[in-house]
């Protein structure tokens, strides 16, 4: 803070008596004060406030109209929380009384008439000075804020990267382009929009959707890659992903991993409630029930260990024939209106997994 600084302060002077006005006038102008603003009816102070934003009020206590105190009541409410605005109080009253009531009412100090020069330079450069500190204090604490608003942002996103690349890493050991997790995230969305979801609801399941089959992660070899039937102990491990991928995914306050966990946790569930945990109809969380179509078509339609690729005509058939029982009807039917969109944007899923690994082969 430079001492020009607090010389361009803006500073409101009221006081009935214009003797009293010319004479603060003169001894601030002389310290090097310009931006002075004087009124002499108290009934003025409130306009004036709100057009010129004093840095400093001067205010005199005994005057016609509205009294000192009452300019005061009407001033505090409207200066901000936390700003530090100070009133200065100029009384020819010195008793105690009449300060402690002034300092009540939220005056910052007083001086007393007649006035001592030294002494309202003095109190007047103090007060201003006090008010740029706060006024710098609170912006260094915004850009503070910011700044860690900006950090908890940079976490998220980096958390919510480390969390993808774990699901890729899952869904490389039984795929080997590593697109599924991709296609189920945009065959979600297309549902989602069919379902009349909001824009923000769609990218979120776009986002989550990937990360259904985390969980993977924690399934060994033997049981994921194994190319035949599972005996019933295999299944029970290997439906162990769902609660692994929930767990990896939980206690976050971002919506969008607070959606991969209950989509980790019931992409299984059917909806007559032969699924993995036994929940049934709309007591599967919608987001489950959405994922859970888009993922058993993908697996379909895509080549697997235990499986050959089927030919979307026959995929859509298991679909059509999963509704009521395995699958959402209301879903089924959006995604059957859908397929048009689903094909297409399974084809370009696939047609980037290609581009990108020809541009890889082609550069190693
Ligand atoms: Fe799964």
């Amino acid at each position: 803070m430079t001492p020009e600084m607090v010389r361009d302060a803006k500073i409101l002077a009221v006081d009935d008596e214009p003797a009293n006005v010319r004479l603060l006038e003169e001894i601030l102008k002389r310290e090097g004060y310009a931006r002075i603003k004087s009124i002499m009816d108290p009934r003025q102070v409130l306009p004036q406030f709100a057009t010129f934003q004093p840095d400093l009020i001067l205010l005199d206590l005994m005057m016609p109209h509205l009294d000192g105190f009452a300019v005061m009541r009407q001033l505090i409410p409207r200066i901000p929380t936390g700003a530090y605005l100070p009133i200065l109080v100029l009384t020819a009253d010195s008793t105690l009384a009449a300060k402690q009531q002034a300092l009540s009412f939220g005056a910052k100090d007083f001086l007393t008439k007649p006035f001592d020069r030294a002494e309202v330079v003095l109190r007047v450069k103090n007060l201003l000075e006090t008010r740029y500190l706060h006024l710098a204090l609170q912006d260094q604490n915004q850009k503070l804020d910011v700044k860690v608003q900006e950090r908890t942002r940079e976490l998220e996103v980096a958390r919510l990267e480390v969390l993808e690349r774990l699901a890729l890493a899952a869904e490389y050991r039984d795929d080997v382009t590593g697109q599924h997790t991709r296609r189920v995230g945009a065959i979600s969305a297309i549902l989602a929009r069919a379902l009349g979801h909001s824009d923000d609801e769609i990218e979120l399941i776009r986002r989550a959707a990937p990360m259904h089959d985390i969980g993977k992660i924690g399934i060994s070899d033997a049981i994921l890659l194994k190319p035949g039937k599972l005996t019933p102990e295999e299944f029970e491990v290997m439906k162990s992903h769902t609660m692994i991928g929930a767990k990896i995914q939980s206690g976050s306050v971002s919506p969008l991993l607070q959606m991969a966990e209950v989509i980790a946790l019931t992409h299984h569930e059917k909806w007559d409630g032969t699924g993995y945990l036994g929940l049934s109809g709309d007591a599967i969380p919608q987001e489950g029930r959405i994922v859970a179509v888009a993922d058993v078509f993908d697996a379909l339609t895509n080549i697997r260990p235990y499986k050959p690729a089927f030919a979307p005509e026959e995929a859509l058939r298991i679909i059509r024939d999963g509704s009521g029982a395995h699958f959402d009807p209301e879903i089924v039917a959006r995604f059957l209106s859908s397929a048009d969109d689903i094909l297409d944007v399974q084809r370009q899923v696939q047609h980037l997994s290609d581009r990108h690994l020809s541009l890889n082969l082609s550069g190693s």
